[in-house]
């Protein structure tokens, strides 16, 4: 999620659309579950299942706020921050931020990435936790990752994929500027490996209407699932966030253009990716929409991931999104879950 100051942009945009009701695409998707608790205040959630079978839940902001529940559905309690000091092995700025978690476990560890940046900077670094049990309190910071720093990229989204415990792990960030790519983290999970890359995953060229910048492109989620046509072949799907994800009390992009969850396909984690008009997510600004703005209130739903139930198998995409209902403000976003069928080889919001 990369926050950026739009008020200089507000000149070009005609009050037509300033206007929240004409961006509102027509409900061709279903409304996100039901969900109890506190599902307010998040941005960029990332969720684990713990071996008790608690649910945690972790996001932007709040130090990166930490909440529990004992289903999906909630109820969702908040327990408290991460690293309540910050990051204080990271300094980029008096007011960095910490941002977009992604959390995985192995051989009873938790590692949690975080992104430190503030808005509108390309100097960020993305650092890492560990917890053996997940709740506030429990947490040992690491630091940086060391991933060099570029003027191609900005080192925010992190995202470790690992298909299985043999398997070669791979570790996509970034943001804007050149968007989405991918490198290895060393076997411990905690540094830069500098063997590979970091190579360039995604990239969106367009400009959107009165924008003098291109289409942002984060919060890359790589997904592996069989394909349903011949159980031999294993796709992967690269999920991720295209659009404006903020700032719309005081920006409005046209319709379509505000945040979205977008999806390319690969026969393999390192790619190449494409969508489903078999567009190169590369060099053609490919990219599949998977859930838009719909209906009267969900507005903006991004920072996505996907995680399997194994309460009832569902494949669950969660995200963020505006509630229009609730407010456009930072503190408003919600919380918000669909379930995905994978059945047509591309996922589909069906639930
Ligand atoms: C709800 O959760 C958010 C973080 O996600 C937190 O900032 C807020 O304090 C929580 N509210 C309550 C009443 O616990
Ligand atoms: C990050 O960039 C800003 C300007 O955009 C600069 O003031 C600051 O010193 C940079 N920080 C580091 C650690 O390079
Ligand atoms: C690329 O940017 C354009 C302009 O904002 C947008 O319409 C399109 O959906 C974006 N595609 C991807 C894959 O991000």
């Amino acid at each position: 999620m990369l926050k950026l100051i739009y008020t200089s942009l507000l000149t070009l945009l005609t009050p037509a659309l300033a206007n929240p009701i004409q961006s509102r695409q027509s409900a061709s998707w279903p409304d996100p579950i039901p969900l109890s608790g506190n599902n307010t205040y998040i941005h960029d959630p990332s969720l684990i299942r713990r071996a008790d079978g608690t649910w945690f839940r972790f996001s932007t902001l709040g130090n990166i706020a930490i909440a529990s529940a004992p289903s999906l559905t909630g109820p969702w309690t908040y327990l408290g921050a991460m690293l309540p000091q910050g990051a204080t092995m990271i300094n980029i700025h008096p007011q960095q931020e910490l941002w977009a978690p992604d959390v995985f476990g192995v051989d009873g560890t938790y590692f949690a990435y975080y992104s430190v940046s503030r808005s509108g900077f390309q100097n960020s670094s993305i650092g890492v936790a560990t917890s053996t049990t997940l709740e506030p309190g429990s947490w040992t910071d690491h630091g940086s990752i060391q991933i060099p720093h570029s003027s191609a990229y900005n080192i925010i989204d992190g995202n470790l994929f690992r298909e299985c415990a043999t398997c070669e792990p791979v570790f996509n960030f970034g943001s804007a500027w050149n968007d989405v790519y991918q490198t290895s983290l060393t076997s411990d999970f905690l540094s830069w490996s500098s063997t590979d890359g970091p190579r360039q995953l995604l990239f969106n060229s367009t400009f959107p209407p009165g924008q003098d910048f291109r289409a942002i492109v984060e919060g890359s989620f790589l997904f592996w699932w069989p394909s349903a046509a011949d159980s031999s072949v294993k796709y992967y799907y690269l999920f991720f966030s295209s659009g404006q994800c903020c700032d719309f009390p005081s920006h409005r992009p046209e319709a379509g253009d505000e945040y979205k969850i977008m999806v390319c396909r690969a026969t393999a984690a390192a790619g190449p990716f494409v969508d489903q008009e078999g567009r190169s997510c590369l060099t053609e600004s490919g990219g599949t929409l998977v859930l838009g703005s719909h209906g009267g209130n969900v507005y903006a739903p991004g920072g996505q991931g996907v995680v399997v139930d194994p309460d009832d198998n569902k494949i669950a995409l969660y995200y963020h999104y505006v509630d229009e209902d609730a407010g456009e403000e930072y503190a408003d976003y919600q919380f918000g879950i669909n379930y995905l069928d994978f059945a047509m080889g591309w996922p589909v919001v069906v639930e």
